[in-house]
C-alpha cells in the first residue's frame, strides 16, 4: 500500500506474504530435482497472510474512522451475499479453477456450489467468512493471527501437509517502508520499493525511454512498442539477478537506476531490430551500497492519495479454503524461484536473489505508484496481473505523461508486455493489424497476441478535476465520493 498524504507525507505499508518457517530452499523440488506443483496448489503453496495486519497497521497509523466501522459492510456482504457478477461467473466457471477448487472440500462446498456451480446474478453467502470477519471487527488483527482462527488455520494445515504453524501467524509482522521515487520528465513518480520489483522496474525503464525519442511516432506506432518491448526485456534480465527481498539479499537498487546503467542499457536497443533475449544478459552490478489480485486507486476530498494491490498470487490462490473459516489461502510461495534458473508459474526465470528461506518475503512485481507534477498529485495508478503488473503501469503512466491521453484514453490503449525470458513479446489483440505486422516482419519480434493484459484502476487529477478510469477489459468501477 502506497500512500501519500496531502501534506506531501508519503508510506509505503508491506503487507506482503512471507515464507513460514519451516520453508526451504529446495522445498518444491521432486525427488527427479525438478519442480513440483506444490507451490502453485495446495496446502504447501501459502506464504502467511499479511492482509489483515496491513490494513490494522494502515488503519492504526492514518485511519479516523472507527476499525468496527469500516470491517462491518465486508461481514454484511459475506452474510447477506452479493450477486454474481459476469465476470465472477466467468472465472467460476473456468476449467482450471474448477479442477483446483473441487479438489479441497470447503472450497468446492463454497465457490463451486457443491458442484452445482453459480451463475451470473445468484447469491453468494458466505456464513462462515462472516464468523472470521466477525473476529476481525472485534478484535483487530489478533483476531485472525491470534485465538481459534489461527489454531485453524495451524489445524488444517497439519492435517494437510502444510507449513503455516501459529507461531508463524504469531509472528507475521507489517513492514513500514519509505517509499521508492524517482523523476521522469517533470514529474515525479513514487512507488513500489522492493520487495516487489516494480516501482525500480518501471523507473529503469523510463529512465532508458527517456533518452528516447520513442514518443516521436505516436502512442500505438509499431516503433514506440519496439522500444517499450526492447525496455522491457532488459529490465527483467536484471529482474532476474538482481531483486529479491532486501532483508535477505542487497538489491542494488542505486545501481539499478544509475544514470550510467540506464544510459548503457539504452545504447544497446537496436532502434530498427529486436535483439534476441539470449544475447541479453542480467548486468553485474556491485552491491556495496546501503541498502488473482486485486488494485485500488484512492484520492479523498483532502487529497490525500492511496494506491494499494494486494493478492492471493493465482486465481483463487492455493484453491484451498481454510477449514471452517470461510476464506482462500494464498499461493505466494510461487513467487519465489522454485528452483533458481527454471520458470515459475508466470514464466519467470528468477535466481539465488529470490530462492526460499524460512522468514523471507517472495519477490513481487506489484507496482502501485503515484505520480506528482511540479510537486502536485497528477495520477494514482495500479493493476494485478502478475509480472504485466510492471510494464501496465510503465505504459499507462507514459500515455499520461507523454501522450496526454485523459485516464481513460490512458488504460484503453492496448498494451504489450515483454519479460525477458521466453523470448516472446505479448501484444493484446486490439492493436492494429497494421502495427502488429510491423512489429513481426520489420522489427523480427515473436509474437504471441493476448485478449487482455493488466486490469488497471486509474485516478488523474488536473487542476481540480478529478477522473476516474476503470478497465473496460474486465470489469472495475469508478465511483465518485
Ligand atoms: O506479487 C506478484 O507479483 C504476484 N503475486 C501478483 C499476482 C497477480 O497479479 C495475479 N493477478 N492477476
Amino acid at each position: 500500500m502506497l500512500v501519500r498524504l496531502a501534506n506531501g507525507q508519503t508510506d509505503f505499508i508491506d503487507f506482503r506474504e512471507r515464507a513460514p518457517a519451516a520453508a526451504s530452499h529446495d522445498m518444491y523440488l521432486g525427488p527427479d530435482g525438478k519442480p513440483t506443483t506444490d507451490s502453485v496448489e495446495g496446502y504447501r503453496a501459502s506464504g502467511i497472510p499479511g492482509t489483515v495486519s496491513g490494513m490494522e497497521y494502515a488503519h492504526l497509523k492514518f485511519g479516523k474512522r472507527p476499525w468496527k466501522e469500516l470491517v462491518q459492510p465486508a461481514i454484511d456482504l459475506a452474510r447477506n451475499g452479493f450477486p454474481v457478477s459476469w465476470d465472477f461467473a466467468r472465472s467460476l466457471h473456468d476449467p482450471q479453477s474448477i479442477a483446483k477448487l473441487e479438489k479441497f472440500e470447503d472450497s468446492k462446498r463454497i465457490f463451486l456450489n457443491d458442484g452445482k456451480g453459480y451463475q451470473f446474478g445468484d447469491t453468494l453467502k458466505q456464513p462462515e467468512l462472516t464468523a472470521t470477519l466477525e473476529r476481525i471487527r472485534d478484535f483487530g488483527a489478533a483476531g485472525f493471527y491470534e485465538g481459534p482462527v489461527a489454531h485453524k488455520i495451524a489445524e488444517d494445515m497439519r492435517a494437510h501437509g502444510g507449513l503455516l504453524t501459529e507461531k508463524d501467524l504469531a509472528n507475521y509482522k507489517t513492514i513500514d517502508r519509505p517509499a521508492l521515487t524517482g523523476k521522469y520528465k517533470n514529474y515525479t513518480v513514487i512507488t513500489a520499493p522492493p520487495p516487489s520489483s516494480g516501482g525500480v522496474g518501471i523507473l529503469q525503464m523510463m529512465g532508458v525511454l527517456e533518452g528516447t525519442d520513442y514518443a516521436r511516432t505516436g502512442a500505438g506506432s509499431a516503433r514506440e512498442y519496439h522500444f517499450l518491448a526492447e525496455a522491457m526485456r532488459r529490465f527483467f534480465a536484471d529482474r532476474s539477478e538482481w531483486m529479491g527481498d532486501p532483508e535477505f539479499f542487497k538489491v542494488p537498487v542505486t545501481s539499478l537506476l544509475n544514470p550510467a546503467t540506464i544510459a548503457a542499457l539504452r545504447a544497446s536497443i537496436n532502434p530498427d531490430h529486436a535483439t534476441p533475449s539470449s544475447e541479453i544478459k542480467p548486468g553485474v552490478y556491485t552491491t556495496n551500497e546501503s541498502t488473482q489480485t486485486t488494485h485500488f486507486s484512492i484520492v479523498d476530498p483532502e487529497g490525500n492519495a492511496v494506491s494499494v494491490t494486494y493478492t492471493l498470487n493465482g486465481g483463487f490462490g492455493s484453491g484451498v479454503t481454510a477449514s471452517g473459516l470461510g476464506f482462500l489461502l494464498n499461493n505466494e510461495m510461487d513467487d519465489f524461484a522454485p528452483k533458481p534458473g527454471s520458470p515459475n508459474y508466470y514464466g519467470l526465470i528468477q535466481g539465488e536473489a529470490n530462492s526460499i528461506a524460512p522468514g523471507k518475503t517472495p519477490l513481487s512485481s506489484m507496482t502501485p505508484t503515484i505520480l506528482l507534477q511540479d510537486g502536485k498529485l497528477r495520477a494514482v495508478l495500479g493493476t494485478p496481473g502478475g509480472p504485466t503488473i510492471i510494464n501496465s503501469v510503465l505504459q499507462v503512466a507514459l500515455n499520461l505523461m507523454d501522450f496526454g491521453m485523459n485516464a481513460q484514453q490512458a488504460v484503453d490503449q492496448p498494451r504489450i508486455h515483454h519479460q525477458w525470458m521466453p523470448d516472446k513479446l505479448l501484444a493484446e489483440e486490439t492493436i492494429s493489424p497494421d502495427t502488429i505486422d510491423l512489429l513481426r516482419t520489420k522489427y523480427g519480434h515473436d509474437m504471441i497476441l493476448r485478449p487482455r493484459i493488466g486490469e488497471m484502476a486509474v485516478i488523474r487529477l488536473d487542476n481540480g478535476w478529478i477522473e476516474g478510469a476503470p478497465d473496460g477489459r474486465t470489469e472495475g468501477t469508478a465511483k465518485g465520493f
